[in-house]
């Protein structure tokens, strides 16, 4: 039986490191939170250049297997906002100061964007990203989740990411979607490629 690789998730979510958990269980990789550094977050339009130089920082204090993950909601009636500052948004406005902006939307299309970066051995290695796109609901349902869980419906179902248990908002997620293609990256190159085994840890690759 090989071993499990361990990969640390820099983030104080629990919420995002229960879906990462899930995302991966079928890939024999075990999902370890890493607390060990606060996140600067840098303000970008851009998600992937967010976690490039969160990870950035990271890879410089550590050799562990490591990634760090930023995602955000783009409401196409807002023109992508709040898109990069959903985090910030969502602690000023809230989903009901949200939904007060959506009163007069002739569109309710929106999207989940996460992106991924993955270092280990103080190098970045990749970078992956992914959406799910879905309706804004104009009334909050459900109480799983967090965030914007309880407004926002994926295509394909006519549930809120807040009225689904964790194994079904996982087969939606764009984090979980985000994550699985890293697994599934970092599965095949290390087969082939030993720079991928960690120096410092204990774990080892399949
Ligand atoms: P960050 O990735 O930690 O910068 O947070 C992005 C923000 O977007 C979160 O605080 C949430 O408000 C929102 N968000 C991102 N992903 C999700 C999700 O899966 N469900 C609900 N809200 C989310």
């Amino acid at each position: 039986m090989p071993r499990l690789t361990e990969f640390f998730f820099l983030t104080s979510n629990d919420h995002k490191i229960e879906e990462a958990r899930a995302a991966v269980s079928q890939y024999n990789i075990e999902i370890s939170k890493f607390e060990e550094f606060k996140k600067l977050e840098i303000q970008h339009v851009d998600l992937e250049e967010i976690a490039n130089t969160a990870l950035a920082q990271i890879i410089q204090k550590t050799d562990k297997p490591v990634f760090v993950e930023d995602s955000g909601l783009f409401i196409h009636h807002l023109n992508g906002f709040p898109g990069p500052y959903s985090s910030y948004v969502f602690e000023t406005l809230g989903v009901e100061g949200v939904l007060k902006l959506m009163e007069e939307a002739k569109t309710r299309k929106a999207e989940f964007r996460s992106s991924v970066a993955f270092g280990m051995n103080g190098k970045w290695l990749a970078t992956f990203s992914s959406a799910t796109e879905g309706t804004i609901q104009p009334k909050s349902r459900g109480t799983n989740g967090f965030g914007f869980d309880p407004i926002f419906i994926p295509m394909w179902t006519s549930k809120t990411f807040a009225e689904m248990e964790l194994k079904e908002k996982t087969v939606y997620s764009h984090r979980a979607k985000a994550i699985s293609k890293l697994a599934l990256w970092y599965l095949n190159e290390s087969k082939k490629n030993l720079d991928l085994k960690p120096k410092e840890t204990e774990t080892e690759a399949i």
